[in-house]
């Protein structure tokens, strides 16, 4: 058979009632996970799902993906949504169409190896909520963390879809490691586990067209299993790399609706239901029905994540991924981050240092959570580092990676950053070569010992199993002992709707400003003054109480003249300030003094040593020291969590830890003091 009997035209009656194609090509639809993932960080809700879940039941699709990856995480964390009950919500909508997860192996829907009890038993309660298909994938490709959670997925009946992640070194498929033979042997690797289907994962959009041809023929004729093929559109290919794949045999395609389709996400079904219109691979659906679909998403569903969309950029595809193969996540959530920092300028070098932490780092495919790992590896690198020495400020995930917790990497990890990682390393400075899930304590009893007369079933245990900080905050949410926060609350479509008008007419220069800005009020005699140091910029803030609040009255930055070294603080001797003031943040007081000044916050009054500011935003993980500890320099005092990653934030001297601002699962701004060591 040549190859062009892969496709073949039949003569037939272009209207509704077209028979049946002999080898329909195999759709599954990503839009209420991939889909959103991609394109608005994983915001989509529930509610938003509803009114298309029963059209898109009837669409004919082989499965629809409405789970895991991202989803767990932002849903607990950012929506205020019960993760489980998603599964559960869209099984009564979906009667037909199989539902489908991204399972992350032993990370499950998390960043890290999760020993092999919380892997099982999250498992167990994905099929009991209701999921069909599990689409598993290991970041290394490193299948020995498949071992505990195949299982419960076979035992159980489900469908097992083992995943290659598609990583090159080179513009094209080739060169010494990402080559033909080394995914066909993963492909036989997955057969052998019992993979009902096998998945190429091309979650960067690199897979050349071409390449795809090549890939698909070898897969095809290498295992028995249907071979379905994962191709984000961000570099521009997938469309193509799709048809190609279709004429090499491939048995599955992932497409989103038009709505939720290309940039980073994937190519649109559409198209490619009227590409293969009357061949012996048409898809067989109804484009009548796909269009009403698209409306109801553009008109009532998508206005309400407008701003969420990525309108920095004209273009909906980017070149610049064929260079450093980053997955379209992790570039919206490195840009994000960047931003946040005030350090967006500072991309280009991201870029190019991207390329080089990876090679260091074996290597890897970037892919969740490696593209995590080393993402933010490099920021930290950019940012911390100088010519004297690289990786100053290396990520408890970096150090996990090292020390081979998440599994085995494509080449060898470099000898020099392994061993600065593994100085002092927790679990030894001695790398492990085994399962990574052998040496992880069992934690599920811990989680529910920690989650009692909270937790109420076994799913919100795990929620706090996979997400201690987020997952408990979410659980007092959940039963009413916390207040959600505004930013947590669902927007109408009337808010979207209103708030685009007003954009709408600020853009068509139709505001007009009411309000000129207020003058500062003249200073009066209770103004006090405090000088506030911040790395090598020096504040003199004015600070003065009106109507018993004390209010920022000024702030000078005054230019380095004297570039001092993150120095000794030593505010004005304690004065008693107007009455109601919030007490200086006193050793048994965490509440930051926010009030006063949200950035750069002043130093505790009264507390004389060196501050230990945080270099991002972030959230607090844990203070390993207590006030009154004795701290040496460079030894870790606290632990935050920023951009999903832990850091351990070194002490920048010894002494002893005089006050500490803040406590476990407090978010912190830039610049905000941590502690005052002294
Ligand atoms: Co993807």
């Amino acid at each position: 058979m040549s190859d062009h009997d892969q496709v073949k035209m039949t003569k037939m009656n272009y209207g509704k009632a077209r028979p049946k194609a002999k080898n329909p090509i195999k759709i599954e639809d990503l839009t209420l996970r991939d889909g959103h993932q991609s394109i608005f960080a994983t915001r989509g809700r529930t509610e938003d799902m509803i009114p298309v879940a029963e059209m898109m039941d009837e669409v004919g699709f082989w499965a629809v993906e409405v789970w895991g990856g991202a989803t767990f995480d932002t849903m607990h964390r950012f929506l205020n949504e019960d993760p489980w009950e998603r599964i559960r919500t869209l099984k009564r909508y979906f009667k037909k169409t199989p539902l489908s997860m991204l399972l992350r192996g032993q990370n499950l829907v998390g960043y890290r190896n999760y020993p092999d009890d919380v892997a099982r038993t999250f498992v167990e309660r994905a099929v009991a909520n209701g999921m069909d298909i599990f689409r598993t994938f290991d970041a290394l490709n490193d299948y020995r963390n498949f071992d505990a959670v195949v299982p419960v997925i076979k035992d159980n009946g489900k469908h097992f879809q083992g995943c290659m992640c598609y990583s090159l070194t080179e513009p094209r498929m080739g060169g010494d490691v990402y080559t033909i033979d080394y995914y066909v042997g993963k492909a036989k690797e997955l057969e052998k586990m019992g993979a009902d289907t096998i998945c190429v994962k091309d979650m960067a959009g690199l897979i050349a067209p071409y390449d795809a041809y090549e890939l698909i023929k070898a897969l095809k004729a290498a295992v028995k299993a249907p071979i379905h093929l994962h191709s984000h559109f961000t570099s521009g290919m997938s469309s193509m790399s799709h048809l190609k794949a279709i004429e090499a045999g491939v048995d599955i395609i992932d497409t989103c609706m038009a709505p939720y389709a290309y940039r980073t996400s994937h190519a649109a079904v559409e198209p490619l239901v009227m590409t293969l219109l009357g061949t012996n691979r048409d898809t067989g659906f109804d484009i009548e029905l796909l269009v009403k679909i698209n409306e109801k998403l553009e008109k009532e569903i998508l206005p309400k994540y407008k701003h969420l969309l990525d309108d920095s950029k004209v273009s909906i595809t980017d070149t610049n991924v064929l260079l450093h193969q980053t997955p379209g996540g992790m570039l919206s959530n490195l840009v994000n981050q960047l931003r946040e920092m005030d350090a967006l300028d500072r991309i280009d070098e991201v870029y190019r240092e991207l390329p080089r932490v990876r090679k260091e780092l074996g290597q890897i495919p970037l892919v969740t959570p490696t593209s995590q790992i080393v993402g933010i590896q490099t920021v930290n690198n950019v940012l911390f580092d100088d010519e004297k020495e690289r990786y100053k400020m290396i990520t408890a995930q970096v150090k996990d990676l090292c020390y081979g917790l998440y599994g085995k990497t494509a080449v060898p990890i470099d000898p020099e950053v392994q061993k600065k990682a593994l100085k002092g390393y927790e679990r030894g400075e001695e790398p492990i070569t085994g399962r990574a899930a052998e040496v992880l304590e069992p934690e599920l009893d811990n989680a529910k010992k920690e989650t009692e007369g909270l937790a109420v079933d076994i799913d919100d245990v795990l929620i706090y199993a996979l997400y201690p900080l987020t997952g408990k905050r979410f659980l007092n949410w959940k039963y009413g002992k916390e207040e959600p926060p505004p930013e947590v609350r669902a927007k109408t479509l009337d808010e979207a709707l209103a708030e685009e008008a007003l954009i709408k007419k600020a853009r068509a220069g139709l505001l007009v400003e009411k309000e000129k800005k207020k003058e500062a009020p003249p200073k009066g005699e209770n103004l006090r003054t405090f000088n506030v140091f911040v790395d090598d910029d020096y504040f003199e803030v004015g600070v003065e109480a009106v109507d018993g609040e004390p209010v920022i009255s000024y702030v000078h930055q005054t230019p380095a003249a004297t570039p001092e070294p993150v120095g000794p603080v030593t505010p004005e001797p304690p004065q008693p300030v107007a009455p109601a003031a919030p007490a200086p943040a006193a050793p048994t007081a965490p509440e930051p003094p926010k009030q006063i000044a949200p950035e750069p916050a002043p130093v505790a009054a009264g507390v004389e040593g060196t501050p230990l500011l945080a270099p991002m935003p972030g959230m607090i993980v844990s203070y390993q020291k207590q006030v009154g500890d004795s701290v040496n320099e460079g030894e870790t005092v606290v632990v935050l969590e920023a951009m999903k990653m832990e850091n351990a934030l070194p002490s920048p001297v010894s002494g002893t830890v005089k006050s500490i601002n803040f406590s476990s699962g407090d978010s912190v701004a830039k610049n905000d003091v941590l502690c005052i060591i002294g």
